[in-house]
Order: structure tokens, then sequence, then C-alpha cells
């Protein structure tokens, strides 16, 4: 498979691609149109905040399943139009957190002692230290904008230099503040009135853009700094740039703009411009948040992880897939053994369903994971149709377009089993077929109820299911006719009994083998004396 890498990610998380089969593209400083322009036949782009993954992207795009971003920011991502045209989108959003927190921490010294501008002065043989008085942060008081992941690390940080912190954050509980030690302003009018220090981190949304402009400026303390790590844009930038020249905001410091310049230019080539550059007492950096070495080794190796699990069909965090509070690990081999008895259905039976209720017994049913499980069920479901396209992101819709029902249910009441995932499918022609299964420590996937036949058998990727007169002779028959073929018998299960005791007369085998069954062998078998009906079930 194909990786497109538009921004430079660290050397070792490329190599990780390749070492894994990928072949990996590096087509780094071209424009956003040549970028839409070359993604077809890629299964995956990589990208920071610069390449746009918008309509047109999506559009040219002829096989791309997933969209890593490398960083924490997804505004230059269209996750509607990625999920609508069934794309996974994955961030990194915690790998640059601190670094990111540092920097804003780093920049709001620098505004209170004059660290830049003395530098600055000293190299062109200034050295007037009266001209460079600063003022301490102890005692005085930070108002946090977006008491998030950065925005926490930030007030942990300035409160252990004395500074008294505040946030206004609309959006998290009050826990959240309690646990920080930050005192919650219920607007965002009660943090300007009162802080010295405003440090934004917020995601750059539709009301978050210009949260801070000459309304807001002009109602905060005269001299007030202001630090933006987080999105170009939060700040009006005209606004700050003359508040800063009339003297209302003392200085100001900025690693983001509304418009970004290119990063890669050399100086003699960069034709940028932004009224911040002339702006008096406003000290930049070029987008550093992220630019440590931890930083870049967590984010690169973050997203090569998440591609490659998503390109392999695993479940992973993506920001376009049903959230939920427990770890991935726990529920993925839940996953992976709902999405293999998806797949049965319509490779042993081919009677069209209307409904399919699932049921979760035992521990699983206290997990918040479900949601996602039974979306790797109808995944399975589907491709079991002969939709290729399905994804964790499109199943939801590409199940409503196929008219099945799909409910799901959960009850603590279970026998033998500590978990149970119980399906029935309910058929056009009015019946109800079961298959159950259980994970068993470490990630052993067991089914143990087919159509209503009771077995106990571990899942392997190619099983023939047989359903036989339960007699001398049959499997010895079976047995022949797979040994003449070369074929190679893993394991067999038998089950005798319907649960219900209805059926007694008949036999359900699962026999797991080694390599694929040829539909002439099948057919074979199904002559076989003894053997009513034979499915061949591919789950890998
Ligand atoms: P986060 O999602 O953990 O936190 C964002 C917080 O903002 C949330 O708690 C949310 O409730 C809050 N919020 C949203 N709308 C708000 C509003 N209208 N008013 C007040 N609060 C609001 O995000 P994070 O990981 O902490 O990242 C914060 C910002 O930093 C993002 O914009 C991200 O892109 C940026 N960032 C920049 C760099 C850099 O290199 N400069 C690096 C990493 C992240
Ligand atoms: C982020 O959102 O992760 C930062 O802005 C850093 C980056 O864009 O690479």
């Amino acid at each position: 498979m194909k990786i497109l890498i538009t921004e430079s990610i660290a050397d070792e998380s490329v190599q990780y691609l390749k070492d894994r089969g990928y072949e990996v593209e590096e087509y780094l400083g071209h424009s956003q149109e040549e970028i839409e322009q070359y993604i077809k036949g890629f299964d995956a782009i990589i990208v920071r905040s610069a390449t746009k993954i918008n309509n047109a992207l999506l559009d040219n795009a002829d096989c791309l399943k997933a969209v890593g971003r490398a960083g924490t920011g997804i505004d230059n991502i269209d996750v509607k139009a990625c999920t609508e045209h069934g794309v996974i989108a994955l961030n990194t959003p915690t790998a640059n957190n601190m670094a990111a927190g540092e920097l804003a921490v780093a920049h709001a010294f620098s505004i209170f002692r004059n660290i830049c501008v003395a530098n600055e002065g000293v190299h062109n043989g200034d050295f007037r230290r009266g001209n460079w008085v600063g003022v301490e942060l102890e005692g005085k008081t930070v108002g946090i904008i977006g008491l998030g992941r950065i925005g926490s690390i930030v007030a942990r940080k300035l409160k252990g230099v004395g500074m008294n912190a505040v946030a206004y954050d609309p959006y998290i509980p009050q826990e959240k503040f309690d646990k920080v030690g930050v005192t919650r302003c219920q607007t965002l009018d009660e943090l300007l009135v009162q802080a010295d220090l405003i440090t934004l981190h917020t995601p750059k949304t539709k009301e978050t853009i210009n949260i801070i402009a000459k309304e807001q400026l002009y109602k905060c303390k005269r001299g007030v700094r202001i630090v933006n790590a987080a999105r170009g844009g939060l700040v009006n930038e005209q606004d700050l740039a003359d508040a800063l020249a009339e003297g209302q905001v003392a200085a100001a410091a900025i690693d983001v703009f509304d418009k970004e310049p290119s990063y890669n230019k050399k100086p003699g080539e960069q034709d940028y411009d932004n009224v911040l550059l002339h702006a008096p007492n406003c000290y930049i950096t070029p987008h550093l948040g992220a630019s440590t070495v931890e930083a870049t080794a967590k984010v690169g190796q973050g997203v090569v992880e998440l591609i490659d699990g998503a390109l392999k069909g695993e479940i992973v965090a993506a920001i376009n897939m049903p959230q939920f509070s427990g770890s991935i690990a726990e529920i993925k081999p839940y996953c992976s053994l709902a999405e293999k008895i998806g797949l049965m259905y319509f490779q042993a039976e081919n009677m069209p369903i209307t409904k399919v209720e699932v049921k979760y017994r035992g521990e699983l049913s206290e997990s918040t994971g479900t949601g996602i499980i039974t979306l790797s069920l109808v995944m399975g479901l589907l491709k079991g149709m002969g939709n290729d396209h399905v994804s964790y992101v499109n199943a939801q819709e590409c199940l409503e377009e196929s008219g099945i029902e799909v409910v799901e249910t959960k009850t603590e009441s279970i026998q033998k089993y500590n978990n149970l995932i119980s399906v029935t499918f309910f058929t056009e022609d009015g019946r109800q077929l079961k298959i159950d299964g259980t994970v068993f420590a470490p990630d052993t996937e067991v089914i143990v109820t087919f159509f209503g036949y009771e077995m106990n058998c571990p899942l392997s990727s190619t099983v023939l299911a047989l359903k036989n007169n339960d007699v001398p002779g049959v499997i010895g028959r079976i047995a022949t006719i797979l040994g003449k073929h070369d074929i190679n018998i893993v394991s067999m299960h038998w089950g005798r009994k319907n649960q219900d005791g209805s059926d007694n007369t008949h036999a359900q085998a699962f026999v797991a083998v080694e390599q694929s069954v040829s539909q002439d062998i099948i057919d074979e078998l199904n002559a076989a004396e003894g053997v009513l009906r034979v499915s061949l079930l591919e789950l890998a």
C-alpha cells in the first residue's frame, strides 16, 4: 500500500512504515494544488498543519483510506468531508502537549522580563539595562482561555512560579478546574478584567475566531500581556497590533498566525508579511510549539502507528469514529470477534435479513465501548454482502443504506462464560439464526453457538462449517476428501444438539483448515454421504 507524506515527520517514523512493507513517498514543499492532484493512488496521507484535507483533495483521491495529522490541531482537516468519503481521520492529540505548554510558559517569561528584546539590544551594542526593566510573574494573575490538555499544563507550571491562575472554558466540568487548581471564570469578561497575562489554548472554531479582539483587549487591565501559542486568528491580528502600538497591551508573544507563512522558504525567498511583524513589543516564533526533539519523535511515531493500524483495518482512535471512555486495547478482541460473526452470516446463509439483534452479556454489558463493537459487527456483515469500502467511519451510513436494522441490548446475566456476544439474525423468511461468541484470555475468540448448535470452537482464518446427519462415518469421509486434496486440518469441533434440544439427528461441525478450499472441493464435500450443507467461512 502507498502512503504520501506532505510535511516532514521524524526519519525513524518514515522508516517504521517502510519496515512494514508500505511504499512511502515524501512529497515535501509542494503547493496545495499540486498535492490535490498528486493524491491519486495513495492509500493514506500524513500531514502536519499546512496541507488542507478538503473536498477537492478527497474527490481526487481514488483509494484513500486514512488521513494522519501529525499533531493536535485539526483545523486543516475537513473531518465531515473525510467521513462522507469513508476516510478515517487520525491525529496525535497528546504527543506535543508538553512542548506546546512549555513554549507558552517560555513566552510568558520572555515578555515579563524582556529577554528577547534585551538579547537583540546587546547584540546591537546596547547594554543599557535600565531600558529593559521587567515585571515578576510571582503574585500576578494568569487568565487561561481553554483549560484542555495544554491549558492545564500551562496552569500547573505558572502556578508553580507563584501566579494566581484563573480560566475560562465553558465546556468542561467544575471537577477539572478543581483538579488543576484553577479558579473558574463564568464569563470571558470575568477573566479579562483580572488577568495580567492572557494565554490562549482553545481550538480554532467559529466561536473562538477573534475571541480576543479590540472590545476584549480594552476590557483588560492596561498593560496586559498576551500569549497565543494555540492557533492564529484567535486573537485579531490588526486589533492586537493597534493595542500594542497604543500601549493598552504591554507585550505579546505569538507562535501562530491567522494565515501562516511557508516554514520551508529560505530568508531571501520569503515573501510573507503580517501586521504583527511590524507591531511594537510583539515577539514571534515560527509555529515552534511542537518543535522539540521529544514531541517530534512522539508525534511521528504516534501518527505512523495509527496509520498502520487503520490500513490493517484495526480499530484505532480516530477523530471520526464513535468515542468511548475506556481503552481500545480492552475492546479490541471483542471488535475482532464481532466482525467475524458479522462476516460469517452471508458466507453460511444466503437468506436476506431484516434485522440483527446483538446482546452483550456479562462483564461486556458494562463496557462503554459496545457501540464500537457493534460497528465492527456491522462492518463484517456489510463486507459479507460484498461492500469492499466499508470502514469504521462509514459503516453506520452504509448500514442505513442497506435497510437492515441493528439493535443493541445488554444484560449482566450470563452462564458459563465471563462475557458473551450473542447475535441473532432475523431472516426475511421469518427464522432467527443465532451465533454466540466469547473471548477467553488473552485473545482467543471462540464460537459457542452457531445457528443454534452448541459448540466450543476457537476461530481461525479459514473454517469449513458443515451440517451433517449425526451418524457414524461422516467425519471420516470429510477428512478423506480434504486429505486427498492436500488440505491440512488444524482442528475439528462438533456441536451435536440444538440448544433447545429440538434436533438431535443433525450435527454442526467447524473444521479449521490451513489453506483456502476451492468450490470444487466444497461441491465434493456437499455430495458426500451424510453431509447436508458445507460453507466456507473466510474470516481473515
Ligand atoms: P484540547 O482540546 O485539549 O483543549 C481545548 C480546550 O478549549 C477544551 O477544554 C475546550 O473545552 C476549550 N474550548 C473550546 N472552545 C472554547 C471557547 N469558546 N472558550 C473557551 N474554551 C473553549 O486542546 P489542546 O491539545 O490543549 O490544544 C489547544 C490548542 O493548541 C489547539 O488549538 C491546538 O491546535 C494548539 N496547539 C498548538 C501547538 C503549536 O505548535 N503552537 C501545538 C499543539 C497544539
Ligand atoms: C499542533 O496542532 O499539533 C501544532 O500546531 C503543531 C503542528 O502543527 O505541527
